[in-house]
C-alpha cells in the first residue's frame, strides 16, 4: 500500500497542535503550544481566553508543523481534526482551519473523537493488538473501552460524576497546588505514606462504572477539619484510594473479556503510581501492555492524526457542514 500522511488537528482545550503522522504509527513532526501558563493564574482552564489563543496560535503552529517536517500541503492525503469532545469555542478554531485546508488543497476531511485520539497515542508507541481494554483517564473523562479490531470502540463504563483528572486538580486546589495539580501530586505522593489516611474506594459495586466526587469531598473535608495535616501522606493516600478504585474494575474488564492487550490513554496517565499499578497487573496476568509516551499522554495532534488514519482507512469522511460537538461521546 501507497504510504498515507495524515495532517492532525488538535485544538479541544487548552493545546494548539497540529502534527504529521505516516500510516498511523511513525510520527514525521509535530507542534504544541500549550497555554498553560495563560491559565494558571486562574485555577482552570478559561474558554474564552482559549479560544482566542487558539486563534492568535493556530497559523504558526500549522506553518511550523510543516516547516518541520519539510512538506507542503500537497503531500498530505487528507487532514484529520478533533471535532468533540472539548470547549466549543476552542474546537471551532482547529475546525474550521481544517475545513478551510480540505477545500483549498482538496484533501478528505476526518472527523477524530478526541477521545478516540487519546487510545491511538499508544499505536505510536506500539502497534496495537486486539481485543483489547483502554482505561481512558484525563481531566474530562474517565472510561473502559473495548476494542475488538481497529476503530472500533465499546464503551463498558464510565464515570458517574467527576473525571479522575478532575478529582487530582480539585484535591490539589484545596492544597494550594498550581493548576493542573496531577503532576505535582503524582511527585508528592512518591514520597508519602499511602497508609496514613483512610479513604474508601468509590463506587465498590459490581458495574464498570466509577465516581470521584465523593472521595474528592472526603478529602476536602479532612483538610478543612485537620490542623495539622503531612502533605505527602495524604496525597499517597489519596492516590491509592484512586488507584484501588480504577484498577479493581480494570482487572474485572480484563477477566470478563479475556483481553491479550492493555492500554492507558488521556493526562492522567502519565501518573507514576498508576502506571507501576499497571505494569505489575499485566505481568502477573501475562498481558501485553502499552502505555502513551508521557508527551502525548496531554492533549496532541498526533494521536488525532494517527486515529485519523484508521478512520480514513475505514472511509470515515465529513463533508463541510460538520460541527464541533462539546458533548461528543463514545457511544
Ligand atoms: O488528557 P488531558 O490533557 O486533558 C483532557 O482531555 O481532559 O488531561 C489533563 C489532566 C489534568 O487533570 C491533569 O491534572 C492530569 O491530566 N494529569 C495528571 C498527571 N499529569 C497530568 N494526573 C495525575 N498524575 C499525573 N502525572
Ligand atoms: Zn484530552
Amino acid at each position: 500500500m501507497k504510504d498515507v500522511y495524515i495532517l492532525g488537528i488538535e485544538s479541544s482545550c487548552d493545546e494548539t497542535s497540529f502534527s504529521i503522522v505516516k500510516n498511523g504509527n511513525v510520527e514525521i513532526a509535530t507542534v504544541i503550544s500549550s497555554q498553560i501558563d495563560i491559565h494558571k493564574d486562574y485555577g482552570g482552564v478559561v474558554p474564552e481566553i482559549a479560544s482566542r489563543a487558539h486563534v492568535k496560535n493556530v497559523t504558526f503552529v500549522l506553518a511550523e508543523c510543516l516547516e518541520k517536517a519539510h512538506m507542503t500541503m500537497d503531500e498530505i492525503d487528507a487532514v484529520a481534526v478533533s471535532y468533540g469532545p472539548g470547549l466549543v469555542g476552542s474546537l471551532l478554531v482547529g475546525l474550521e482551519t481544517a475545513k478551510t485546508l480540505c477545500w483549498l488543497f482538496n484533501k478528505p476531511l476526518i472527523p477524530v473523537n478526541h477521545i478516540k485520539g487519546h487510545i491511538y497515542a499508544n499505536n505510536l508507541v506500539k502497534r496495537m493488538t486486539f481485543p483489547l481494554l483502554c482505561l481512558v483517564i484525563s481531566g474530562g473523562h474517565t472510561e473502559l473501552i473495548y476494542m475488538d479490531k481497529d476503530y472500533s470502540f465499546k464503551k463498558l463504563g464510565k464515570t458517574l460524576d467527576d473525571a479522575v483528572g478532575e478529582c487530582f486538580d480539585k484535591v490539589g486546589k484545596v492544597m494550594n497546588i498550581n493548576y493542573p495539580a496531577g503532576p505535582e501530586i503524582d511527585r508528592l505522593a512518591h514520597f508519602g505514606n499511602s497508609s496514613k489516611y483512610h479513604f474508601t474506594a468509590p463506587l465498590n459495586d459490581d458495574s464498570y462504572n466509577f465516581s470521584f466526587s465523593g472521595l474528592k469531598s472526603s478529602v476536602i473535608n479532612l483538610v478543612h477539619k485537620e490542623k495539622e495535616i503531612n502533605k505527602e501522606d495524604l496525597l499517597a493516600s489519596f492516590q491509592e484510594t484512586v488507584i484501588e478504585s480504577l484498577s479493581r474494575k480494570t482487572i474485572k474488564a480484563m477477566n470478563e473479556y479475556n483481553v491479550k492487550n492493555f492500554l492507558l490513554a488521556g493526562g492522567v496517565s502519565a501518573n507514576r503510581g498508576i502506571r507501576e499499578k499497571f505494569k505489575s497487573i499485566c505481568e502477573a496476568k501475562g498481558i501485553d501492555y502499552t502505555f502513551p509516551d508521557i508527551k502525548y499522554c496531554t492533549d496532541n495532534a498526533a494521536m488525532i492524526a494517527a486515529a485519523g488514519f484508521f478512520a480514513y482507512k475505514e472511509g470515515i469522511k465529513a463533508d463541510f457542514t460538520l460541527n464541533a460537538n462539546p458533548g461528543l461521546e463514545i457511544e
